[in-house]
């Protein structure tokens, strides 16, 4: 990377609290299966892990969407779950299936788990970062990510994907005690692993809690909020100048103390959160990021630029990053990604 001064991204001076005009964009998930050229990488490995610790591949993939489209923002490819699995909770994902791991219910299953080893068992990734910072453009910024907590624990307990996270919750709610040594745990491993893929070149961090959204209140202050403000507060005083985006997906009302208690710079809103309340109640204390239905984007068309239109109407003139609120779906036309970056683009 030629070292083009951080304060000429776009993106990270929108993180930064500036209303830059047009705003940048990038897309959750812009790497994946609705590229020809991912699928083809993907066919190359055996499990969906080995492409994840493969540095040389997870460049590749991560860089495709940038050729295509030229992206304000780059993110590392690579998984929440490789984090359980660096703990030593082996993760496979079977085909259609989602991920699978060995359920963690007891203190003993805990026990199992361990930190030591922890962060040379993440090396490929952060040779992926390192590569990334060298090869990406440099108006580009290279975003580093983990899952927070709560989310990663849901898989961790579940075993799996789920619906309702019953298992998760009887432990959260009927053995807190054991469970906040799992989130404590979290909170460490979570924290190194940021800490050191912003060592390898990671500029800005985002934190995925796509299940934050199933908690009651005062479980989703002590699951959801307090392990972030954690996070948050080690990355700022152990790495300043690093901005950190959240993602409470589905949080709905606790947006609010999400955003007024954990610290961060940006707040990624999901396709449910009403634009005109977030515009009033939060975006004079953070970036806001969002919020475009994945599902726009499979449709295309006349309501695809509608909707990029109405975003773009009320939330710009604050501080903004356009972006999906959720991940694209793997069957999105490749030319509409493309028709919603040239409407994003011709903003004035
Ligand atoms: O481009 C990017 O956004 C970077 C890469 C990225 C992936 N996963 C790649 C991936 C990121 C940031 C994630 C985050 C992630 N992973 C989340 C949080 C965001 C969200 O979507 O809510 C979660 C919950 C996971 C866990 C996970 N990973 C599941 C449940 C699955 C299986 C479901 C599916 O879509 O197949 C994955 C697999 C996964 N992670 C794929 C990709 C591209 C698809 C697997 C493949 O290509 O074979």
């Amino acid at each position: 990377m030629t070292d083009a001064s951080p304060a000429t991204k776009s993106f990270l001076r929108a993180l930064k609290g500036e209303t830059v005009t047009p705003p940048p964009v990038w897309l959750m998930r812009q790497a994946g299966r609705y590229l020809p050229e991912y699928r083809a990488v993907r066919a190359t490995v055996k499990g969906f892990l080995d492409l994840c610790y493969s540095p040389e591949k997870a460049t590749e993939v991560t860089l495709q969407p940038l050729r295509r489209y030229g992206f304000d923002a780059a993110i590392l490819f690579s998984d929440i779950l490789v984090v359980p699995d660096a703990l030593g909770q082996a993760v496979s994902f079977r085909e259609g299936e989602g991920p699978s791991l060995k359920p963690i219910r007891s203190s003993k299953d805990l026990d199992a788990l361990t930190l030591e080893g922890f962060q040379d068992r993440l090396q490929p990734v952060f040779q992926t970062v390192e590569r990334l910072h060298r090869d990406i453009p440099s108006t580009t910024a290279l975003i580093g990510f983990a899952g927070a907590p709560w989310t990663v624990a849901t898989y961790m307990v579940e075993g799996s994907g789920s619906k309702d996270f019953v298992q998760t919750k009887i432990m959260a709610y009927g053995r807190p005690d054991l469970f906040q040594r799992l989130i404590d745990l979290l909170v460490q491993a979570t924290g190194d692993y940021l800490i050191t893929q912003i060592d390898h070149g990671a500029e800005a961090i985002q934190l995925f809690d796509s299940w934050a959204g199933v908690l009651p209140e005062d479980a989703f202050a002590r699951w959801v909020i307090e392990p972030t403000r954690r996070l948050v507060e080690r990355i700022k005083s152990e790495r300043p100048g690093i901005p950190v985006i959240g993602f409470p997906r589905g949080a709905g009302a606790l947006y609010q103390p999400y955003v007024d208690r954990t610290g961060i710079d940006g707040v990624s809103l999901d396709t449910g959160i009403p634009l005109d309340w977030a515009v009033g109640s939060l975006q004079s204390k953070v970036t806001l990021q969002g919020n475009l239905d994945p599902v726009m984007v499979v449709a295309g068309g006349p309501a695809l630029d509608a909707a990029v239109d109405r975003i773009l109407e009320v939330c710009t003139k604050g501080p903004f990053i356009f972006n999906l609120g959720h991940g694209i779906l793997p069957n999105t036309p490749p030319e509409n990604v493309a028709r919603l970056i040239d409407r994003v683009r011709s903003r004035r």
